[in-house]
């Protein structure tokens, strides 16, 4: 079977890691140290190897190691379903990243097509319960894992929008001004729309036919505010019937932008952001698994999975079923937590790597469970 893993990760500069270099085989990787010692750092950069801003959304700038903030360099042997590739993610001095592949200049889009990356971090612990935002990020990752050319149409309508945006706050009423901008935002829009609903079909079929330990989810794609027009001759329309309520607003109150993701526990029938911390936990977890079930079939591998802290967050017998799970998927996935007592079920299924920390440095340490 051909999977999707990396067999080296370089990192130059890279926050606390001032030069690392890591071999790897296609097993999940259990990194273990204690707190501050760069375990999150390191994942960062694997998160660095999709389109995007990485696990922190951080700016390249703040990735640079300081104090000698000179840029820096993540490099990784890439095996994809389309064979090993050499990849490269550089910032040099704080300018914005540029990719390599096969030592030839390629654009993110390129990258997201060989390389899935799929994390759950801490932070996401309350994306229940908080704005909209982040539930539609978490949503747009998982459709850019099955649908890669999803994230140029984000990037399309949002570069639109802002554009109209700024009519709208200038009050310019001029319907000319609008119709170009208009007629992008809804061509676009469409496509984010049937892409994340496409997502979500995906790992719904994904669930349906999972035996796993973990809650299933059932998701919905709502908006926040009225309806989500089909289509883009709908959208267009309904652009520009809410001009002048925009107007007023000072900005576009329609579109995929205004979309949210409701989840419920399906076994309870509860919304997700009405369950215990652990409960919805647990449904991140699942929503992550069944996304990489869904890509195994889909892409032909599943995604590399980054999952920061998950271990600490479950009971023995349900970390115990994660790592099978991740197994029997066959992901490579990187898993981080204090202690190596946390992935003592994992044993010799993981190859693991200890880091630590000396005067702002970190280490990394490969050796056998
Ligand atoms: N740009 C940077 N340059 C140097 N050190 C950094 C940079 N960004 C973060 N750090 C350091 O990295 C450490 C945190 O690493 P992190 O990977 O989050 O730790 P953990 O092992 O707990 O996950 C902190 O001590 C922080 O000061
Ligand atoms: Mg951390």
């Amino acid at each position: 079977m051909t999977g999707l893993y990396l067999s080296a990760l370089t990192l130059s500069h890279f926050r606390s890691h001032k030069s690392a270099r890591l071999m790897l085989d296609a097993r999940p990787v259990a990194v273990h140290g204690p707190n501050g010692a760069g375990k999150t750092n390191l994942i960062e950069a694997v998160s660095l190897l999709s389109p995007g801003r990485g696990l922190r959304r951080a700016a390249a700038q703040d990735m640079a190691r300081r104090p000698e903030a000179l840029g820096w360099k993540v490099s990784a042997l890439l095996h994809s379903v389309t064979g090993v590739h050499e990849v490269e993610t550089v910032s040099e001095e704080g300018g914005a990243r540029q990719v390599r592949i096969d030592e030839k200049s390629a654009t993110q889009l390129a990258l997201g097509r060989i390389a899935r990356v799929l994390w759950l971090i801490p932070a996401m612990d309350r994306l229940w319960i908080e704005g909209a935002e982040g539930r539609r990020r978490f949503l747009d990752r998982m459709t850019m894992s099955f649908i890669p050319g999803h994230a140029d149409a984000v990037l399309a309508y949002e570069k639109a929008m802002r554009e109209r945006n700024r009519l709208l706050k200038d009050q310019v009423r001029d319907a000319h001004w609008y119709l170009a901008l208009e007629r992008q935002m809804a061509e676009t829009g469409a496509e984010i729309h049937a892409n994340r609903q496409q997502a979500l079909a995906l790992i719904a079929g994904a669930q349906m036919q999972a035996e796993t330990a973990f809650p299933a989810a059932d998701l919905d794609l709502v908006q926040t505010e009225g309806e989500m027009p089909e289509g883009a001759d709908d959208l267009r329309e309904a652009l520009a019937e809410s001009r002048f309520r925009d107007l007023v607003a000072g900005r576009t109150l329609v579109g995929p932008h205004r979309a949210d993701l409701y989840g419920v526990y399906a076994a309870k029938g509860v919304p997700a952001a009405d369950c215990s911390t652990g409960e919805q936990k647990a449904l991140l977890v699942s929503l992550i698994l069944a996304n990489a079930r869904a890509l195994s079939r889909d892409f032909g591998a599943p995604p590399i999975l980054l999952l920061d802290e998950v271990a600490a967050h479950l009971d023995a017998t349900r970390r115990a079923a994660l790592y099978d799970e991740i197994c029997a998927l066959g992901a490579q996935a990187w898993m981080t937590g204090t202690g190596p007592d946390l992935f003592a079920e994992l044993g010799a299924r993981a190859q693991h790597v200890h880091v630590t920390d000396t005067d702002g440095t970190s280490r990394i340490e490969q050796h056998a469970p």
